[in-house]
């Protein structure tokens, strides 16, 4: 084959060259170590000295086309490539957008939220306690000592003999109460998660939520607190809700009682009542142990569990729905819902 030939015959094979590959074939057909015009250049050594550069040069140039030319063509295919690439992944930013999914806001957060509000009006503040607490605040401060049989009602995790996650809210009243040194006013409510060694089922969780309320002040009555109870469930029921109290017994208030809400009526057209939460006037010796004068500062308490709220406000039926982030439950009280 001569070097005509050899210029060719690539012409002729580079037109069929489609992508990179079959490219980088070609080249090492001509340029390689056994390509066509290394195996010619091999010819020189019969030519006479006089040949030999004109040949060489003619060679030389050959290669330098071919070269040239193969770095070209690559580049034309990449831009090929790029461009086919470019179409076939084309987007069109004028479909309309995958929906994205919302939740809602958990109706437990709501309805804390919601009683937060209701008490922030009337110039409380919120406090807020530790989750691990000691005994002394969880029991001792709070007119409970050690041995004392109310301590049954609350089976608690305990983690030393002084630790135990908190039963109740009831132990920021205390902390709250030896921050002011024995000065009023004190108007607080504490939210928080509570902890009982309890069996879950559709009522019960080891874990729960729990909203305490606390005023301290001069004067306070046990009428200023029936009417503050009035105002919280009227707000949260509606005003055509009623409240009954009930004589009871918690250790840290004297007298103590349970609040019942009107709950529509039983078949004979009378009234029926459902347990909402339990209060009472704090007791002189949980004032005295956190540094108040029980003849000089009076206050009331109360606590109240808002899963229990939630539930009775929303119609919900398992208290471990709370807890669980199902999507589809969340859903129903996304805030496009007007409820
Ligand atoms: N801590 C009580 C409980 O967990 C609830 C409670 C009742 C709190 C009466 C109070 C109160 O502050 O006055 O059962």
């Amino acid at each position: 084959m001569n070097l005509e030939h050899i210029k060719e015959e690539y012409q002729r094979l580079i037109k069929e060259v489609s992508d990179e590959k079959s490219l980088y074939d070609l080249k090492v057909k001509f340029l390689g170590k056994k390509g066509s015009l290394t195996e010619i250049m091999k010819g020189a050594k019969d030519l006479s000295p006089e040949e030999r550069p004109a040949f060489g040069k003619a060679v030389n140039e050959i290669k330098a086309y071919i070269n040239k030319h193969i770095e070209e063509t690559k580049d034309e295919l990449i831009k090929k490539e790029v461009e086919a690439k470019l179409v076939s992944e084309e987007i069109d930013v004028t479909l309309p957008a995958k929906e994205v999914e919302l939740g809602g806001m958990n109706p437990l957060n709501k309805v804390i939220e919601e009683i937060e509000e209701l008490f922030i009006k009337l110039g409380y503040s919120v406090a807020e306690g530790p989750e691990v607490e000691t005994d002394k605040f969880n029991f001792e401060m709070l007119n409970l000592p050690k041995d004392h049989p109310a301590r049954d009602m609350q089976d608690s995790f305990y983690i030393t003999n002084e630790l135990l996650m908190r039963t109740q809210t009831s132990p920021v009243q205390a902390r709250e109460m030896l921050k002011t040194e024995g000065e009023g006013p004190i108007k607080i409510i504490c939210p928080g998660k509570v902890f009982r060694r309890d069996n879950d089922d559709a009522t019960h969780s080891h874990q729960f939520t729990q909203i305490e309320g606390l005023v301290v002040d001069k004067n306070i009555k046990f009428s200023d607190l029936k009417g503050t109870l009035e105002y919280l469930i009227k707000s949260v029921f509606g005003q055509d809700r009623q409240i009954r109290l009930r004589p009871s017994f918690f250790p840290f208030t004297e007298p103590s009682v349970e609040v019942d809400i009107s709950w529509g009526q039983d078949g004979e057209g009378n009234t029926k009542w459902l347990e909402i939460l339990g209060a009472g006037m704090v007791h002189p010796k949980v004032l005295e142990m956190a540094g108040f004068d029980p003849e000089i500062y009076s206050g009331f308490a109360f606590g109240m569990g808002p899963e229990r709220i939630a539930m009775l406000k929303y119609g919900i039926s398992d208290i471990r729905s709370f807890y669980t982030n199902d999507v589809r439950f969340l859903q129903q009280f996304s805030s496009d819902r007007n409820d």
